[in-house]
């Protein structure tokens, strides 16, 4: 099967291209990028007006299967990704069982495969994420795990997350850390602060997340692993990785559109459908976030994807369990918040959200050269659009975006050079 996708932007961050060309894929790989191709054979996709680039790799997803299914089965959550223009994605291994084991990596796979989304299930750190006993990285790793987190669970014993990120650095894995000091956060619902005030609940306090992420930094530096922060939310977060940076520590970080689009504030207005872990912050928080992914101390724009049902998410703010779905929604928050306000340049945002977490996996993905899978997003980056949840194919609805105006739509999501999505 032979498509010629024509007249379109295409967008490339990685080969640092930004040209109307026309891009012509023959089973499921990129054979030819250039001006005025033709192929008789070949399908005809009309992409003017569109940008064309890479699928997106979001490295941060829940799937809930096995074990979770009414929050989500390995199915929706591709088509979610699908119509979201994500085209592979790390699957978290806070599953029931989890994913500690090669024959879980396995399942989640063979689930995967008739989707089109190229599903990477991340392997546990500690069996049954327990944070007590390592498991067989080795083994993990010869089952395809892109790399381990014990995501969901922070680590607190610091013997053990050495002793991983020992074993970790000499199979040359990444270890992704959820970082929020598990006794000062406890199960708390809400950031400490302004609003952890007036609603009289404990709070989460920054400080949880910022200690948690110095301990990771100092362990990276004393073991020489590779450690990457999930879902950083906070500013002085973000300044202590930037000052790892800049010292040559082999740390990372991603952060969410939840943290760069809301703050604290969204949990008065919404309730539980903006509690998250770790949770929203406070409006310099924000800015922080904002001024990391532009200065490149923030590597990667993941979702953090964490559908749950519509009765748990209906409990009582204290009581209702952490997350929002992410899927249908990331690139039009990334478009919203970042391109068109200025604040980043378009080749900027689409490379936090393809080359460079495919960079930092060391995955051959997230760019278009000839030779290349297949995968692309087809999309019109001005086109004004109102979320709807009622429009998920998520299992989750669960989101504080609701109704909110954005800009930047899906059109197409092709994988493997075959149409997994289209809009309409
Ligand atoms: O809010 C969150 N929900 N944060 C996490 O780290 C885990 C996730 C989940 O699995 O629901
Ligand atoms: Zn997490």
């Amino acid at each position: 099967m032979q498509f010629l996708i024509r007249g379109g932007r295409v967008v490339d961050p990685a080969h640092g291209i930004d040209d109307k060309l026309d891009i012509l894929t023959d089973g499921g790989k990129i054979v030819r990028l250039g001006k005025g191709l033709t192929a008789d054979a070949a399908q005809v996709l009309d992409a003017s007006g569109l940008i064309a680039a890479p699928g997106l790799v979001d490295m941060h997803v829940h799937l809930r299967e096995p074990g979770f299914e009414a929050k989500e089965t390995v199915a929706t959550g591709c088509a979610a990704a699908a119509r979201g223009g994500v085209t592979t994605l790390v699957a978290m291994p806070n599953t029931r069982p989890a994913t500690d084991c090669p024959d879980i990596v396995k399942l989640v796979c063979g689930k995967a495969a008739p989707t089109g989304i190229n599903v990477l299930p991340a392997g546990a750190v500690t069996v049954g994420q327990k944070g007590q006993q390592l498991t067989d990285f080795a083994a993990l790793k010869t089952a395809g795990v892109p790399a381990l987190t014990d995501d969901g669970v922070p680590i607190q014993n610091l013997a053990l997350l050495r002793r991983a990120m020992q074993e970790a650095k000499a199979l040359g894995l990444p270890l992704l850390d959820h970082c929020e000091d598990r006794d000062m956060v406890q199960n708390y619902a809400v950031n400490e602060g302004e609003v952890s005030k007036r609603l009289d609940l404990p709070g989460r306090p920054a400080i949880a997340e910022e200690l948690q992420i110095m301990r990771d930094v100092m362990l990276a530096e004393d073991t020489g692993a590779y450690v990457h922060v999930c879902h950083i939310s906070t500013a002085k977060g973000v300044d202590i990785v930037r000052q790892a940076k800049a010292r040559g520590v082999h740390v990372t970080c991603e952060t969410c559109p939840q943290y760069f689009t809301l703050t604290e504030e969204e949990v008065l207005r919404q309730g539980a459908m903006a509690r998250v872990n770790p949770p929203l912050r406070t409006q310099a928080d924000l800015e922080a976030i904002r001024a990391g992914l532009a200065d490149g101390t923030i590597d990667a724009i993941v979702t953090d994807h964490a559908p749950h049902t519509a009765e748990e998410k209906a409990k009582l703010l204290p009581d209702a369990p952490s997350g929002m779905v992410g899927l249908e929604t990331s690139l039009a928050l990334a478009l919203t918040g970042l391109y068109h306000t200025g604040l980043l340049p378009l080749r900027r945002v689409l490379a936090l959200m393809t080359a460079s977490p495919a960079a930092l996996l060391g995955l051959d993905k997230g760019t278009l050269g000839e030779g290349r899978d297949a995968d692309l997003v087809l999309f019109d980056p001005d086109r004004e659009w109102v979320i709807d949840k009622e429009q998920f194919v998520s299992k989750g609805r669960n989101t504080p975006f609701h109704g909110r105006t954005v800009r930047g739509k899906v059109k197409y999501t092709i994988s493997r050079g075959m149409i997994i999505y289209q809009e309409g």
